[in-house]
């Protein structure tokens, strides 16, 4: 059977600052995918991630489904009234565009879908990151997929060992989607030389080499190319398909382990290492640290199991211990060297006011 699975998330208002939304803005997203649900969607999972919220859905629809995107629009258009009147920060932050056409895609709010032909089991992780970008998600799916040192099935599951084709997106480039296929092992050097540069080159998707399955879906969204300046960080959705012809839920989890530095953090602006959190859970440290979390569920004839939440077990602690620390010695040097972004990034901000203001001050000494 043919099923699809869409994430949708936006973040349209959260108190005290980039923190997390309100009980009654969730709610009311809830209660508009609940009403609308019926006759559209097989299932749904609303959480949230920082200050985003997520809607996780099945479908029979295919991807880019205008139903189903007008849906969550419409829920988050009615979740940004609530946050209005509570007086939420950033109400509406991430709907850019006033008018909805087609889809989604292009008016603020991430995207991650697949349409799959259903596993007789069929596990899939919901990835949802806060206070950073697209490239975040680089590395771990370069190591899950491409990397044996992380995915060991590459090397012990005969299922794994043609490898796996990444799409990998070129975000600089705004007027269409340009993308370029990636063939590992063969081309593992290619690829990571792309991947090196996060803020340029993001995976999109990825696929099996045995039998052309989508294993993964990225959001590729840069607000900052919507917008033009600097409104919210992309924060970025993922969904990966385990187990059998993929890597194991707990190779793809081993590499979240690292807590690489990624952009985002304060202002979107920083530095930061990501962190494995909980799901629903809230922001903190200099509006961060850059977080993710991990809903592992399994799905038959489209229904979803209850989620599992990966990153809940003691181990995750004792990361979560490493990526403060990491956290911590990266803020000790503040805006310094690759403390803040490099200017090609902090271009959509306020900064360029002021360096236009000193520059004009600026001498040439005879
Ligand atoms: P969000 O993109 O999560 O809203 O964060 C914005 C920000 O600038 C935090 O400092
Ligand atoms: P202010 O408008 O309060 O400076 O907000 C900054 C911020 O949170 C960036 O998203
Ligand atoms: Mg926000
Ligand atoms: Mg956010």
């Amino acid at each position: 059977m043919k099923v699809t699975i869409s994430v949708i998330k936006a973040d349209v208002g959260s108190i005290g600052g980039h923190i997390r939304p309100s009980e009654a803005l969730l709610n009311k997203v809830k209660k508009v995918i609940a009403d609308k649900a019926k006759g559209l969607l097989i299932d749904h999972y609303i959480s949230y991630t920082g200050d985003d919220i997520a809607i996780l859905c099945t479908h029979k629809r295919g991807v880019l489904d205008e139903k189903v995107h007008k849906m969550a629009y419409d829920a988050f258009l009615a979740g940004t009234e609530v946050a209005k009147k509570q007086g939420l920060y950033g109400a509406g932050q991430d709907l850019l565009k006033d008018s909805f056409s087609g889809n989604i895609k292009g008016m603020g709010p991430a995207v991650a879908e697949m349409e799959i032909e259903e596993r007789p089991n069929e596990p899939f992780l919901f990835f949802a990151a806060d206070k950073t970008d697209p490239g975040a998600y680089n590395l771990p799916v370069y190591l899950s997929f491409a990397d044996p040192m992380y995915n060991a099935g590459l090397i012990l599951a005969p299922s794994q060992e043609k490898g796996f084709r990444f799409t990998v997106m070129d975000v600089e480039y705004v007027d269409a989607d340009r993308v370029v296929d990636i063939n590992t092992p063969e081309e593992m050097y290619d690829l990571a030389a792309l991947l090196r540069d996060q803020e340029r080159f993001v995976v999109e998707s990825v696929y099996s080499r045995k039998n052309n399955d989508q294993a993964a879906s990225v959001s590729t969204t840069r607000l900052h190319n919507i917008a033009g300046t600097y409104t919210g960080k992309d924060d970025p959705i993922m969904l990966i398909r385990t187990q059998g012809n993929f890597p194991a839920t707990g190779e793809i989890l081993s590499t979240f382990t690292i807590g690489h530095y990624v952009a985002g953090f304060m202002r979107g602006s920083h530095h930061g290492p990501l962190m494995p959190v909980k799901l629903n859970s809230s922001i903190s440290y200099f509006d961060g640290p850059p977080v993710v979390s991990c809903a592992a569920f399994c799905i038959r004839n489209g229904i979803l199991s209850e989620a599992v939440d990966a990153f809940d077990h003691p181990y995750w602690d004792w990361v979560r211990g490493q990526v403060s620390q990491k956290a911590q010695e990266i803020r000790r040097q503040g805006f310094f060297g690759p403390a803040m972004l490099p200017f090609s990034e902090l271009e959509y901000g306020g900064i360029v006011e002021k360096l236009k203001r000193i520059d004009k001050k600026f001498k040439v000494k005879k």
